[in-house]
């Protein structure tokens, strides 16, 4: 029953397909404004550290289990069980990773659309239709649909070419021109008045931030930002070749990823004093940094109004770099049903792939329709209650139920003496009961 499975055909495409997947909407986005929220260099501090003490041993328990099953995380997890319990477990946190996954797909696929209404405007409004541009950028119920369901369907299109012509092409092509589009941006907007007293706040810790809501708020954005949870790094893993060291493309990964997140701060809090420069304003009416969509979808945009015609063209590289690191983010999303529908219910991926495309859109239509009372539950559920406990499921299962020699064997392939490395004598207890506790702690910690 099993249909032939896909592989990256190099190091570097993993590279960029993991680094794709985790370099999205949450680093451009979600982080700087964070930074900026909680005292700017200071949570940039708290931040690198929980990324590589926190998110990145949980990163290696996926891309680990995931190489050594080589399939979807349901039967990744239960091929590692050890008894009906520990499999009764499998069960649970890996259709738990499916259903988690694909929420957090449903609203992430509105926010990108958004991002590719706000990319057409600027060529709208070069021709001159107002009427069109108006529509791109009013927040109807029809406009969020047609953009979510465009960007639903490049996600789709993509995933349904497969793990090497799709996934690794595209995030091959896309991520570089990525990182281009993102240092072409911050040269322009660091030589506009107003942009070093943004440098300024993003770059000055203020210690005073520090408690456990900023403790908290950074673990969530590391979590999320690294993809973690879900099955998005297991299943990747699991395309992964057998020649490859592990720790090190792990390492790799999260050092991409908060580098990015790090270097778009340097483009969004310059952009906003910018703004501010050119008459908008960025502090709400309770003193603080204008954040969450009022800032990408109206400070950004005015300011680059204020422009005139170099205006046009920042605009487009701005969302078309926004469209570009959600959809190498989305993919990684969607692969995970994808594979489960492929490997354990025996569907063909062009099938599949649009069937279960349909069921997220649908869901995505819900939360467009309802979404005073859908869009917020929706996020705080996936990613502040999903996403963590099924970190500590993985966690779990990559310290305690996971035979000790299966594990060791299967890292010290691609790396022969591991052993004898800083890695093995830290890791294996480390996601043992470091991790779940942190990450147990900081959970309980969000609930009070
Ligand atoms: N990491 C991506 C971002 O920063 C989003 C993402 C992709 C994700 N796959 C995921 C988040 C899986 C949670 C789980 O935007």
């Amino acid at each position: 029953m099993s249909a032939p499975r896909g592989q990256f055909s190099s190091n570097i495409g993993f590279l960029m397909a993991a680094a794709g997947s985790a370099v999205g909407l949450g680093n451009i986005w979600g982080f700087p404004t964070k930074a900026a929220g909680n005292g700017g260099a200071a949570f940039v501090i708290v931040y690198l550290l929980l990324a590589f003490i926190l998110a990145y041993p949980a990163l290696m328990a996926e891309l680990t289990i995931g190489r050594h099953a080589r399939r979807n995380m349901v039967q990744a997890l239960r091929g590692i069980s050890t008894g009906p319990i520990s499999r009764i477990f499998a069960n649970l946190a890996g259709f738990g990773g499916i259903v988690v996954a694909s929420l957090i797909l449903s609203f992430y696929a509105i926010v990108a659309g958004w991002m590719v209404a706000y990319l057409a405007d600027p060529f709208a409004n070069f021709f001159g239709m107002s009427g069109a541009t108006d529509w791109l950028t009013g927040n109807s119920t029809g406009r969020n649909l047609t953009f979510t369901a465009i960007f639903s369907g490049m996600t789709m299109l993509i995933i349904a070419a497969g793990v090497e012509k799709g996934i690794e092409r595209w995030s091959t092509l896309l991520m570089p021109s990525l990182i281009i589009l993102l240092l072409l941006l911050i040269i322009y907007v660091l030589t506009q008045p107003g942009a070093m007293t943004g440098l300024e706040v993003y770059l000055m810790p203020d210690f005073s931030h520090l408690s456990p809501k900023l403790l908290i708020a950074a673990m969530g954005q590391a979590f999320f930002s690294l993809s973690l949870g879900v099955g998005t790094m297991l299943i990747y893993g699991s395309y992964l070749s057998q020649q490859e060291s592990l720790p090190r493309l792990g390492a790799l990964v999260t050092l991409i990823d908060v580098g990015i997140a790090f270097t778009a701060g340097l483009l969004i809090l310059p952009a906003m004093y910018v703004a501010q420069e050119a008459g908008t304003q960025i502090f709400s009416a309770s003193g603080e940094l204008i954040a969450g969509p009022d800032l990408i979808l109206q400070v950004l945009p005015a300011l680059f109004e204020t422009m005139g015609t170099a205006g046009l063209f920042v605009a487009i590289a701005f969302f078309a770099l926004m469209v570009i690191a959600s959809l190498t983010s989305s993919i990684s999303m969607l692969e995970v049903p994808v594979s489960f529908s492929i490997e354990n219910l025996g569907v063909r991926r062009e099938l599949a792939t649009p069937l279960v495309g349909l069921v997220i859109f649908t869901l995505s239509s819900l939360i467009i329709f309802n979404f005073d009372s859908l869009f917020g539950l929706i996020v705080s559920i996936s990613t502040e209650y999903g996403q963590p406990l099924l970190g500590v499921a993985l966690c779990v299962f990559a310290g305690w139920i996971w035979h000790r020699d299966q594990l060791l064997a299967e890292l010290k392939k691609g790396h022969e003496n591991i052993e004898h490395t800083l890695f093995w004598k830290i890791w294996p207890w480390y996601v043992r009961i470091v991790c779940p506790l942190l990450i147990l702690a900081a959970f309980v910690q969000s609930l009070s």
